[in-house]
């Protein structure tokens, strides 16, 4: 698990000049800004103390991403803070520690109030990174380090004493995230079966200008995503242009992130839009045709614009089933219009999270793009299998391909497994039987070895 400690600074030399409600305020500003952070990227918060905030990612549900997630979260907070600081003529600031590991997760409390809590090594030593980081700056551990090594920019901080651990231990000053670093990572192996049947759908679908829906299936880990990038680059070449949603376990509580977020990439939006390149681009979809003029009102919520007076009274007229069928129109109206100009490769990924609403906009979809080039393109996890419902609600006789992802051939493991085998020799071998196919498990357990070289490979980790 990773843990994130995020601790406002300035604000207790400003209990000289403001009252007691005003610090509150303020307090208040920091906490919605950077629980929202946490949320949006998977986390959670796990407290507040004082001027701080402890959050957490991996624990109850591991991503196969989370010190990533985690350190997403440390650079939005850091980006913020001084734009919340410029807003509000305050000299406020922040400063991060992050670390990860192995901890004790428990729930506590009684039956009314449970609570869950963590412990343990990384807990303590994210803290204590928090007080070594000066304002403005991100410290993370030896182990976030070497978690995100090629894709992250970070200098050396060199090796720090910090209380309750016995030896030094070595902390990194991050600066940015790689966006490009998809070729930092090991090289990709094996699926040739899976990526021969997905670029099939994507000739079909250039050549005949009718879509499909293809659902990848398979256990935490075993690469479905990994599977999905690798498809996209071949799906760019094409001149696909590709739209991706992610289903958040938690997040901005609406449960739709996966498809508000399709729709702003389809507006060629992302995450850091501002609110004017929002209007501007949703202005442009309705003058460019993209939109139909009376969909402005489905958009607007889609996108979390304001209604303008008079859309606000017909909106407020309207009933949930309304705005939901409208909603669905207009991402179905969307997709089919841009795809007439372009051809898309449209992804919702980890489908086992989504709620009802979410499922109804993808069934929805999967029955729209079959007359019109766009590629749909479904992941989900075993757990809780949206297949068949989507199956159901889609119509008769529309297929949905299925593709089973399994685990990786021997042969492939290895080659995950080559780039440690100088350091680890026969251990990595023991890895690879011990992972039994799973890439991720994989490279946890590599990892792990690797940090704890004498050999011992722990009994499970958490995937
Ligand atoms: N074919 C592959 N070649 C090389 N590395 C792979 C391959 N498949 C997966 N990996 C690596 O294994 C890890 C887990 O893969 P990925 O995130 O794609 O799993 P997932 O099935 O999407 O898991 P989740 O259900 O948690 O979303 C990643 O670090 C990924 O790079
Ligand atoms: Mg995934």
């Amino acid at each position: 698990m990773t843990v994130l400690f995020a601790d406002l600074t300035g604000s207790t030399e400003l209990t000289d000049e403001l009252d007691a409600e005003e610090v509150h305020a303020l307090l208040g500003s920091f906490f919605d800004l950077a629980d929202a952070s946490v949320a949006d990227h998977g986390g959670i918060v796990d407290k507040h103390i004082g001027d701080c905030v402890m959050a957490m990612f991996g624990a109850p549900v591991a991503h196969g991403n989370d010190p990533e997630r985690c350190v997403r979260a440390a650079l939005d907070i850091g980006r913020r803070v001084p734009i919340l600081a410029a807003e509000l003529g305050r000299s406020i600031g922040v400063h991060i520690g992050i670390a990860s590991g192995e901890v004790m997760a428990s729930g506590t409390g009684s039956a009314r109030h449970l609570e869950y809590t963590v412990t343990g090594e990384s807990v303590n030593l994210a803290s204590r990174l928090t007080d070594k980081a000066a304002t403005g700056e991100i410290l993370i551990s030896d182990s976030v380090h070497r978690a995100l090594a090629e894709r992250i920019d970070c200098s050396e901080v060199g090796e720090l004493a910090i209380k309750g651990l016995a030896k030094p231990v070595k902390a990194w000053r991050l600066r940015a995230f790689r966006e490009s670093a998809r070729s930092g990572r090991q090289g990709f192996v094996g699926r040739h079966r899976e990526l021969r049947q997905l670029e099939a759908a994507l000739a079909q679908c250039r050549d005949t200008r009718r879509g499909r829906t293809i659902y990848i299936r398979g256990e935490a880990g075993i690469g479905k995503t990994r599977l999905l990038e690798q498809f996209q680059l071949k799906a760019e070449r094409e001149n696909f242009a590709c739209h991706s949603g992610l289903v958040l376990d938690f997040g901005m509580g609406s449960g739709q992130d996966a498809i508000r977020s399709l729709v702003r990439s389809l507006l060629g939006l992302t995450g850091e839009s501002s609110q004017e390149e929002i209007d501007a681009a949703a202005q442009k979809a309705l003058e460019d045709g993209l939109l139909a003029d009376e969909r402005r009102v489905y958009l607007n919520d889609l996108l979390n614009v304001p209604q303008s007076t008079e859309l606000r009274t017909l909106y407020d007229a309207m009933d949930n089933a309304a705005r939901n069928r409208g909603k669905r129109a207009t991402v179905a109206e969307l997709v089919t219009r841009a795809s007439g100009r372009r051809p898309r490769l449209l992804v919702i990924e980890d489908l086992h999270w989504a709620d009802q609403m979410t499922l109804d906009h993808a069934a929805n979809l999967a029955e729209k793009i079959t007359g019109c080039p766009a590629l749909l393109v479904m992941t989900s996890r075993i757990e809780r299998d949206a297949f068949h419902e989507l199956r159901r609600a889609t119509i008769a006789g529309q297929a949905i391909v299925m593709i089973e992802l399994g685990s990786l051939r021997p042969r492939e493991a290895n080659r995950l497994a080559a780039a440690y085998l100088d350091t680890l020799g026969e251990i990595a071998q023991r890895c690879v039987e011990r992972a039994a196919g799973n890439p991720l498990f994989l490279e946890q357990l590599l990892r792990h070895a690797q940090e704890h070289a004498e050999g011992g490979i722990p009994g499970s980790i958490g995937v």
